[in-house]
């Protein structure tokens, strides 16, 4: 498999060379985490078949069968403060679209942070890890994403049956998860290279995306719910919402996770 997903990979990007397969893991971002602090370099990239321990945002699981999705991980070492790193997930959910676009024609929309989604469904996400160094400079950062490719709607968990969808699902096709993941793997290598210079262009292409602002929402953290209208993204990522006491306040989405009024979107 890992010499497929190098054939869809062209050749002048230098993350084809540093690519590790794994059929079963439990979680490629965990792997990940555990290369980067035994010295793995920036741009290996660890793609699985499947995940057992598949982790979201939050301490979410992610479903990952066999086969049908897209199971990817990257480490990143930018050389700066984690500070200058905030639109990171917002960076790679960019990438991810434009990846499920050029092989699917269709560009999905994203929810805000770091959830693809097409109509009112979750196609995919994002889970964005920094580990720090002693001096507070960023060691590493692992770029996590999963994609639902192929899965019809009885292929989900019951619980996610109403808010998931696939690629397939979207575009009409079926995808190859092999194909996915190496458009993926180029985009984010085309990310990378401007990830810390062109940081307000990723922003607006970002917004663009984004489905979330101008609507209204809940904001929910931990046990508290606040209701408000959410009215723009920061260049560092982060929610404006007006709440609904008049107060405007940028969110992170670090601390909060965001639902629709009247569903998941
Ligand atoms: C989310 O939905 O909150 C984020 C999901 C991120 C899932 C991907 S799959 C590859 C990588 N490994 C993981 O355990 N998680 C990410």
């Amino acid at each position: 498999m890992q010499d497929i997903i190098r054939s869809h990979i062209s050749a002048e990007c230098p993350w084809r060379d540093t690519l590790h397969w794994y059929d079963t893991i439990d979680s490629t971002n965990t792997r990940a985490k555990e290369l980067a602090k035994a010295g793995a370099p920036h741009g290996t990239v660890l793609i699985a078949g499947t995940q057992t321990g598949g982790r979201g945002r939050l301490g979410r699981s992610f479903s990952s069968p066999a086969g049908i999705g897209v199971y990817l991980s990257v480490i990143l070492r930018p050389q700066c403060k984690p500070e200058e790193l905030m639109h990171l997930t917002c960076a790679a959910g960019v990438a991810a679209c434009q990846a499920v676009e050029k092989i699917a024609g269709i560009c999905p929309d994203i929810k805000w942070a770091n959830d693809l989604v097409w109509k009112t469904k979750k196609l995919g996400g994002i889970l964005t890890e920094l580990g720090i160094g002693f001096d507070r400079t960023v060691e590493y950062a692992v770029v996590g994403i999963g994609i639902n490719c192929n899965q019809s709607l009885e292929d989900f968990p019951k619980d996610l049956q109403p808010i998931a969808t696939s690629v397939r699902q979207m575009a009409g096709n079926p995808c190859s998860p092999a194909l996915l993941a190496g458009a993926l793997v180029e985009s984010l290598y085309q990310m990378d290279s401007c990830l810390l210079s062109k940081q307000s262009k990723i922003m607006n292409t970002y917004r663009a995306y984004c489905i979330t602002t101008g609507s209204d929402v809940s904001v929910v953290q931990g046990d508290v719910c606040r209701h408000g209208t959410a009215l723009e993204v920061d260049d560092d990522g982060g929610l404006l919402v007006r709440f609904a006491d008049g107060t405007v306040k940028a969110v992170s989405s670090g601390e909060v996770s965001i639902r629709g009024m009247y569903g998941y979107v």
